[in-house]
């Protein structure tokens, strides 16, 4: 631990410098597909390993040591932040986040407390500086976005088609961006205390943004987004943005003040580029072919690489996240090809 030369792979690729290789992470890369978790999981709850740095840490680096990656993700959740602010959440197996209390008036956004995440989530910072000490690649720290995080709690848990959400933010204009705005506030203040803390990257997690139409993303959602991204730049820490179906809206995510844009495997990067995106990219292979044969995933990490590889500033991933049935394996195998392939 710690031992071994730095490995700033991913960082450069996240500026567009010149790369050795292509670096390689996966989101969601900790979690039930990995025997080790499952066991970690037996003797703790999803927010007892959150808040146990000890074990978070040794949580958040499993993925990197078992799998080889170049840059390691903190182990947390998007709703880890929305508990100090009053939100009472239950991560249901099999489901996903489930809110006692969702939100349906503006008495319920004013009801959210603002968020001190040094003396709210202490453990966050505790976690980062232990894995700064452990880690030879880069540590990515990461959020919701106030989209996503306002879908779970006005929908009160997951959700396949956002009406509630969209209803609310169409119904009730006001108070949706008195929701935006109380929810950027947690996200930026939450991401600058992890990155004060030794977070050397930051992603945004935006998973459920595709439902919105271009045009209401223009209204409804970018000046929060361009705000977060504003503050955050001024660290001058990577920054990435992600959300899956976002073909869309990917003109409108390159006018944002973010460095990285990361897709789902619904568009080809080759198409991403031809619409005129700058930024460097992350993706974008669909989380499915870890299940196909060897060959077949093969040829498909093959394309996505040649593709990304085009321009610089590539860093593969998934386009959404790995899921319990993927193989350990497979991901190995993944892993040391994209190396291999890639490497000058
Ligand atoms: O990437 C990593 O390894 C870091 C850990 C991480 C988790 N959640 C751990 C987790 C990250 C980055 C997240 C982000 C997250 N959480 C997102 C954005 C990424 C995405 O997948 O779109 C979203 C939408 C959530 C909300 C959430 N939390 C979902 C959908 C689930 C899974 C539900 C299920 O059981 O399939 C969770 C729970 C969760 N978050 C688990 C893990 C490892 C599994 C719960 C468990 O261990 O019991």
């Amino acid at each position: 631990m710690g031992q071994k030369p730095f490995n700033d792979t991913f960082l450069k690729a996240c500026r567009k410098e010149e790369v050795p290789y292509t670096p390689v992470w996966y989101m969601r890369q900790a979690g039930r597909y990995q025997p080790e978790y499952r066991e970690i999981r037996k003797k703790y709850s999803f927010f007892e390993i959150n808040e146990n740095p000890e074990v978070c840490a040794e949580v958040t680096r499993l993925p990197v040591e078992q799998l080889g990656v170049d840059a390691a993700i903190l182990f947390a959740d998007i709703m880890t932040p929305l508990i100090p602010i009053g939100v009472d959440v239950d991560i249901v197996p099999s489901k996903g986040p489930v809110i006692s209390n969702p939100i349906r008036t503006i008495d319920d956004v004013q009801r959210l407390k603002a968020i001190a995440p040094g003396t709210d989530l202490p453990f966050i910072g505790d976690t980062i500086k232990l894995l700064r000490e452990q880690l030879s690649v880069p540590l990515i720290g990461f959020a919701g976005a106030p989209f996503t995080l306002s879908s779970y709690l006005i929908e009160g848990g997951p959700s396949k088609d956002y009406h509630k959400t969209k209803g609310f933010m169409y119904a009730h204009p006001n108070e949706w961006q008195a929701l935006m705005d109380k929810l950027a506030e947690v996200t930026t203040a939450y991401l600058l205390y992890q990155i004060e803390s030794g977070a050397q990257a930051v992603q945004v997690f935006d998973s459920w943004i595709g439902s919105v139409g271009a045009d209401d993303y223009e209204k409804y959602i970018a000046p929060t987004m361009a705000k977060i991204f504003t503050e955050l730049k001024k660290t001058g820490v990577p920054t990435i943005y992600f959300g899956s179906g976002t073909a869309h809206l990917l003109k409108i995510w390159n006018q944002l003040p973010v460095d990285v844009l990361s897709v789902d495997w619904r568009i080809d990067l080759k198409d991403v580029r031809a619409l005129g995106i700058n930024k460097a990219l992350q993706g974008n292979l669909d989380p499915s072919t870890l299940l196909a044969p060897w060959d077949l995933l093969k040829e498909k990490a093959k394309n996505i690489l040649d593709q990304g590889n085009e321009a610089p500033g590539y860093i593969f991933n998934l386009g959404h996240g790995v899921f319990p049935e993927a193989s350990v394996s497979q991901l190995q195998q993944l892993t040391s090809f994209i190396h291999e392939y890639t490497k000058k």
